[in-house]
């Protein structure tokens, strides 16, 4: 039995933490209160091969030709192959999936060959798994920490041997075997997100300075379709799977001229065009049609969508929605194997905040709750063999609250990272965001001050590998490349700029 610290809540931590608690000490730490968090916003669902008409194999193919020719073989296998046991594990586990004649009801989302999405609630099948994992949780033997930040990893030449902390009480380190990191993504890092605002990289950012290698950070994907309001909430792109269209300001489709899919089209496609056809209009936002899929259906199978949109005094039922992209997931992270080891003694990394290739350039819809799913389970699993791996010793980076000049605000890093390193990317404007990310420092012990010196760090790095690869893959658009899409090449200068107003 060995002591193991798991960082963050969302479905990667809990569902490590539920596997692991079953063998070894566990303590589960996390910034925010347990349901906080990425995977309570998740709305489209859990991507599964679990009907007739369906296949694993179709799954790989589809996720595969998404990632844009760099995802992994041996990591897109296990998620498509072991994924549909796991979901069958959360459905004992009591999450209310929606059902249509007894079966399990599937939706459909862009670049799927089949419709395989599983989900709950209509549109909040990412707030039924979290419940229900946090119910599992605390009946669980495991110790729950909340409102604990992960100021850095403890590490040693003998690799990572537990957190340092700041938490209710002040800091505070925590000894462990070996540390697994579930800590989400950092959508933080851009001026427009659908991520709350505690994704701010902590995990990537502790991992780089204790050694850990990163990689594919160039891969930042962009959701098409956030509401253009502030906080950018997420309009989910089972929608657009059920039949709604996008229109420019005049009232046009254009989404036929740009894909043969059209709206359902990859993701990544339909972010740009968006974007394109943004800039054409100054900035001002397009529109996502859903009344062709009928006021019933729409408000049935869509109700928190429906609410929030409410909310924001829309009728979707009755008027086109006012859309922009916005950044929704990175697909780079801390690079590990397909038993989410990081190559350091003692360290772990599952979910987002890790990069085992599994999306390659760009990700498939609803896969990322799966890929929570599989790799913490591959992980828990694999927590026996930590502490006698043959692994790297941990190093120290500098961190980027010590160096430059001008104190940083998160908002300054978000707009330089939105205008320089959003959808569309040349040399310029990524040099020009070099500069300034590196004339600057974070300071400060506070947690807010701590996730700013993260984010820039982490900007640095997204800049530095953006620059890096020269060529467009995936979500990584470089329209000095040479081979931009027909709408990207209006897109340099000033008008890159304009994308979204929101
Ligand atoms: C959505 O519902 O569009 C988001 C699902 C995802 O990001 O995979």
């Amino acid at each position: 039995m060995s002591d193991l610290v798991i960082v963050g809540s969302g479905i990667a931590g809990l569902t490590a933490a539920l596997r692991a608690g079953r063998r070894h000490r566990v303590t589960l730490v996390t910034k925010g209160p347990l349901l906080d968090g990425s995977t309570r916003y998740a709305q489209g669902g859990i991507a599964a091969a679990m009907s007739p008409d369906d296949s694993v194999e179709a799954h790989i193919r589809d996720t595969l030709r998404a990632g844009a020719g760099l995802g992994d073989p041996a990591a897109v296998a296990a998620l498509c192959a072991e994924g549909p046991s796991l979901v069958g594990e959360l459905v004992e586990l009591g999450v209310p999936f929606d059902r249509e004649d007894g079966e399990l009801a599937r939706g459909h989302e862009a670049a799927h060959s089949v419709r395989r999405v599983i989900h709950a609630g209509g549109d909040a099948t990412g707030l039924a798994i979290h419940t229900t994992l946090i119910t599992a949780l605390r009946a669980a033997p495991v110790r729950i920490l909340e409102h604990a930040f992960l100021d850095d990893l403890v590490a040693d030449g003998g690799g990572v041997r537990g957190v340092r902390l700041l938490g209710p009480n002040g800091a505070e380190v925590l000894s462990a075997d070996a540390v697994l990191l579930a800590t989400g993504g950092a959508g933080q890092l851009y001026r427009h997100t659908t991520n709350p605002p505690c994704a701010t990289g902590d995990g990537m950012a502790a991992a780089a300075r204790a050694g850990a290698r990163l990689r594919d950070l160039e891969f930042i994907q962009f959701h098409p379709t956030a509401l253009a309001a502030p906080g950018s909430p997420l309009i989910s792109e089972a929608v657009r799977g059920d039949g709604a269209r996008l229109l420019d300001a005049d009232g046009r489709r254009f989404m036929p001229d740009a894909h043969p899919d059209a709206e359902l089209a990859p993701r990544d496609v339909v972010a740009r065009a968006i974007a394109a056809v943004m800039a054409r209009q100054d900035g001002a936002p397009v529109y996502l049609d859903a009344r062709p899929i009928g006021a019933d259906r729409l408000v049935r199978r869509f109700p928190s969508i429906t609410r929030m949109l409410l909310a924001h005094g829309i009728d979707w039922t009755a008027e086109p929605v006012p859309v922009t992209p916005a950044a929704h997931y990175v697909m780079g992270g801390v690079a590990t194997d397909v038993r989410g080891r990081t190559g350091i003694r003692g360290l772990y990394a599952v979910g987002e905040v890790a990069c085992t290739r599994v999306h390659g350039a760009n990700r498939l819809a609803s896969n990322s709750l799966l890929e929570a799913l599989v790799f913490s389970a591959r992980a828990a699993d694999d927590l026996d063999t930590a502490v006698g791996w043959r692994a790297r010793p941990a190093g120290r980076l500098p961190e980027a609250a010590a160096d430059g000049g001008e104190r940083v605000a998160r908002e300054q890093i978000q707009k330089v990272m939105w205008n320089g390193v959003g959808l569309y990317r040349d040399r310029e404007g990524l040099e020009r965001a070099q500069e300034l990310l590196t004339g600057w420092r974070a300071g400060g012990a506070s947690v807010a001050d701590r996730e700013t010196a993260n984010l820039l760090q982490l900007a640095r790095l997204v800049t530095a590998a953006a620059l890096a690869r020269r060529t467009s893959r995936g979500a990584h658009f470089r329209v000095d490349a040479g081979n931009a899409e027909g709408f990207g090449r209006v897109l340099t200068g000033a008008a890159r700029t304009a994308v979204p107003a929101c």
